[in-house]
C-alpha cells in the first residue's frame, strides 16, 4: 500500500471492498463504517459507492495493488452516469503484484515485460492463448495474473504447452504466493519444471524470463543491458 492510499483511506467514511480486501486492512479501517461486496459484483459495489458519495460521503473502494491494473478504478468510471461531474473521483495508485513480486525474485522485469491474466471469465480463452503466444513470440517477459482457479486448472496446462513452444526450456520462472502478506512463498524455477508447482493458484503471481533473464546468486535478473 502506499503512503497516499493509506492517507486516503484514513480520511473516508465510508470503506468499500471485495470482503476478502476488506479483511487485509481490517486494523487500518477498525473505526470505519464498511461495506463487504461478494466476487463478480465489481459493478453493484461501484454503483453502491456512487451512491454514497452522492449523499457527500467521502467513499473509499479498495482494491489489492493498484486500482487500475485488474482493479476496480474502471468499474467506477463505467457505472457513472449522470452522477459525472457532481462527485470527485480519483483514482489512488498502489503498488501492483507484478512489482511486489518482482521485488521478491531479484530484478526478473528490468525489461520490456507483458501482463497477462488467465482469467477466462470475462475474457475468451483463445485470446489469452493468443495474446500469451505473441507475448512469447516477441521475447517479453512475461507477467500471469491469475493463473489457476479452483474451477480452472486446465488452461494454465495449455499456456504452459504454449510458453514452451516459444521459450527454451531453461527460461527461469519466478513464482510468487502471497507477496507481503502472511504466507508469503517465494520459488524460482525454470519453464520445464512450471506443471510441478502446487503453490500456484489465484493468490500467486507468475514471471517468467525473456531469452536473456539469469539467476544468479539465487535471484532473477532480466539485464537492461548496462554491462
Ligand atoms: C484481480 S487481480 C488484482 C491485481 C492488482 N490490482 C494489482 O495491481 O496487482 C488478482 C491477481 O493479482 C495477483 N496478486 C494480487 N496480490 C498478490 C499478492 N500479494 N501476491 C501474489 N500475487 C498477487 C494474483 O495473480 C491474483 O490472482
Amino acid at each position: 500500500m502506499s503512503i497516499h492510499a493509506r492517507r486516503v483511506i484514513k480520511k473516508a467514511d465510508i470503506i468499500v471492498g471485495y470482503n476478502r480486501y476488506l479483511d487485509l486492512i481490517k486494523k487500518l479501517i477498525s473505526d470505519k463504517e464498511s461495506v463487504a461486496f461478494g466476487m463478480r459484483e465489481e459493478i453493484k459495489r461501484a454503483r453502491y459507492a456512487i451512491d454514497q458519495a452522492t449523499t457527500g460521503k467521502i467513499v473509499c473502494i479498495v482494491s489489492s495493488g493498484d486500482p487500475g491494473v485488474y482493479g476496480m478504478a474502471a468499474a467506477v468510471y463505467e457505472a457513472l452516469d449522470q452522477e459525472a461531474g457532481k462527485i470527485t473521483v480519483e483514482v489512488v495508485p498502489g503498488i501492483p503484484a507484478m512489482c511486489s513480486c518482482a521485488s521478491l525474485l531479484g530484478a526478473p522485469i528490468s525489461h520490456d515485460c507483458a501482463i497477462i491474466s488467465l482469467s477466462d471469465l470475462l475474457t475468451d480463452k483463445n485470446l489469452i492463448k493468443r495474446r500469451v503466444s505473441l507475448a512469447a513470440q516477441g521475447d517479453f517477459v512475461i507477467i500471469l495474473y491469475n493463473p489457476k482457479s479452483n474451477k480452472r486448472k486446465d488452461l494454465f496446462n495449455d499456456i504452459a504447452r504454449i510458453l514452451m513452444q516459444c521459450k527454451s526450456p531453461d527460461t527461469p520462472v519466478g513464482i510468487v504466493k502471497n507477496a507481503y502478506r502472511k504466507n508469503q512463498e517465494i520459488k524460482i524455477t525454470i519453464l520445464n519444471n512450471i506443471l510441478k508447482y502446487d503453490m500456484i493458484n489465484m493468490f500467486t503471481t507468475i514471471i517468467i524470463g525473456n531469452s536473456k533473464t539469469f539467476v544468479k546468486n539465487g535471484v532473477m535478473i532480466t539485464p537492461r543491458g548496462y554491462l
